[in-house]
């Protein structure tokens, strides 16, 4: 008989009751290293006592009104935004999904009022994933997640990872713009390089095509810098953001410039849940911290501790580990051994990572992770490492 939950994820044999800090504990006690985050969510990590305590006044408050009315913190959490980014005007949903595709929205919808509808088409990378409605499926072109879904949904244009000439030649008179992560997150950990963003930056000014990132992922302080573009020093039309950005509270924001943003006139979108009190109330808890001066350069500190460790590790593994890559807390380790297994003996010795693309296990760990986490973490890595090596793998 099927379960009451649909059977659409491949769960791990874990079931988690709570967490603090870095730490979750199991409906055993046993306590886990959590470097995976929900997925790059918990960026503060589990329980933080500014997130929760915002949280709970809030929800004693005011949980949901509508956009119906005014919402002051949705105000104030865009306006916040507004000053921190590139951005001159931010729209609020609850997912990454969400705002990812609300992006893609509005670069057809920009040329449509233009006076040029026939740009409608969205040029995107390979190895992308953008999220899973129908239009993101089709942006990102992974096979196994449109398997079953078709009719595609047109209007995406797809080309090699890091090849602009590639990317120049699919430019057409019906292109709108070009959508990619700067740093792919589920592709496998892969950086755009600062020359090929600056690039991106020009070919879209060359050619009058907008440039949206999806910073689902890699934003909100994940890389060392707010948002990862800022690395380039250039800045997109549009860009989406969700998953830290609410700490682990659902939250999306699709981020854009004024020109792009006027074109999204009254009744064009909109979302019954999107920027609700109790949303922006943590949006604004998160920002409270990582926007402290002492937030990233805590990432910057530990992500160097931590790759140096992990390049002890492919040293010492070689018949296990290729690589390793990654900016900031977000980090891959390229592996030679099947990603699965080595995420699975992780979590035999404590450490939760999460596995991705092109043979990667990543690690998103909380962003205040400290010295001595990533010390453990690297330890149990290498345990597991060992049991694999030990094992013949
Ligand atoms: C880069 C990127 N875009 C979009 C999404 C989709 O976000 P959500 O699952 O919140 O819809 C994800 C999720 O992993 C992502 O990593």
């Amino acid at each position: 008989m099927i379960p009451a939950v649909m059977p659409t994820y491949a769960r791990y044999n874990l079931t988690f009751d709570h967490g603090e800090g870095a730490n979750l504990w199991d409906t055993e006690n046993r306590r886990y290293l959590d470097f995976a985050a929900g997925i790059a969510v918990a960026g503060l990590g589990h329980c933080h006592p500014h997130l929760v305590e915002a949280i709970r006044k809030q929800a004693g408050k005011l949980m949901h009104t509508s956009n119906l009315y005014h919402i002051p913190g949705q105000t104030l959490l865009a306006e916040r935004l507004v000053a921190n980014t590139f951005a001159d005007a931010v729209f609020f949903n609850n997912s990454g999904g969400e705002a990812v595709e609300m992006g893609i929205k509005m670069m057809r919808r920009y040329h449509w009022s233009k006076g040029d509808p026939a740009r409608y088409r969205v040029i995107t990378v390979q190895g992308a994933f953008h999220g899973r409605s129908l239009a993101c499926i089709a942006a990102g072109k992974q096979e196994k997640l449109m398997t079953g879904f078709g009719p595609e949904v047109d209007g995406f244009d797809q080309v090699a990872f890091d090849n602009l000439n590639e990317l120049k030649a699919a430019i057409g008179p019906e292109t709108a713009g070009i959508l990619v992560e700067p740093v792919q997150g589920e592709g496998g950990i892969r950086s755009m390089s600062v020359d090929y963003l600056k690039s991106l930056r020009a070919i879209a000014d060359e050619f009058g095509i907008l440039l949206m990132f999806d910073e689902v992922q890699c934003g909100v302080g994940r890389t060392g810098k707010f948002y990862a573009h800022e690395w380039a020093g250039i800045t997109p039309d549009i860009m989406a953001s969700a998953k830290g950005l609410g700490g682990g509270f659902p939250i999306g924001a699709t981020l854009a410039t004024e020109r792009v943003a006027e074109t999204m006139t009254a009744g064009s979108h909109g979302t019954t849940y999107g920027g609700n009190p109790l949303a922006v109330a943590a949006g604004n808890a998160v920002l409270d911290v990582v926007l402290a001066p002492e937030f990233l350069e805590n990432v910057a500190k530990v992500s160097v501790e931590f790759m140096d460790g992990l390049k002890k590790l492919v040293a010492a593994y070689p018949d296990q580990l290729e690589d390793c890559r990654g900016k900031g807390l977000m980090v891959g380790l390229k592996c030679k051994v099947t990603n699965g297994d080595l995420v699975n003996k992780a979590i035999d010795h404590g450490l939760l990572s999460v596995p991705a693309g092109d043979n990667v296990v990543r690690f998103v760990p909380p962003m205040v992770v400290t010295s001595a986490d990533v010390a453990e973490a690297l330890e149990k890595l290498d345990a597991a490492l060992n049991d694999l090596k030990n094992e013949g793998a």
